[in-house]
């Protein structure tokens, strides 16, 4: 196995503030989707994904530290993730990904986790 994480590979802390912090603003910028987040701060919701993917790909543990395990089917099922839900997720999520203009490599293998991921957290049928 290699010695350098994959959180190191793609350039670490700031790669994964820069994702979170684009995808929040997508987030923000639709009323709709917005209205899913129970909190009328962005911020906590932006840290806590941004926290919990650098330990996913190998960089601090802060998640575990501040929340735990991640049990993230269970955190979800409060909010009611149809396919529509889902798919503006995946949608926003990509465009964020694009914003950070990885290696084609290091592009694919994070969004080939992060579309199965959003398929998974799916809770509702419709
Ligand atoms: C939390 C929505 C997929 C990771 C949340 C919250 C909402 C939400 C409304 C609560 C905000 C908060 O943290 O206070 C969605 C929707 C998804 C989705 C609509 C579409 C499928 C994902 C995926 C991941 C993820 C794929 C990981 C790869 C997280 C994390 C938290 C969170 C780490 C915070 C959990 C905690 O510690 O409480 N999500 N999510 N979400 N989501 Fe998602």
């Amino acid at each position: 196995a290699s010695q350098v994480s994959f959180y190191e590979q793609v350039g670490g802390s700031a790669t994964f503030e820069k994702l979170c912090r684009e995808f929040y603003q997508l987030v923000a910028a639709d009323p709709e989707f917005r209205a899913l987040y129970p909190e009328e701060d962005l911020g906590p919701a932006e840290r806590r994904l941004r926290m919990f993917l650098e330990q996913y790909w190998g960089g601090p543990k802060t998640y575990q530290a501040e929340r735990g395990h991640p049990r993230l089917r269970m955190r979800h099922h409060p909010f009611a993730i149809g396919p529509k839900e889902r798919d503006t997720w995946i949608k926003y999520m990509r465009q964020a990904l694009d914003t950070l203009q990885l290696p084609p490599l290091q592009d694919q293998t994070l969004w080939d986790y992060l579309e199965r991921a959003a398929h998974a957290m799916q809770n509702r049928a419709s």
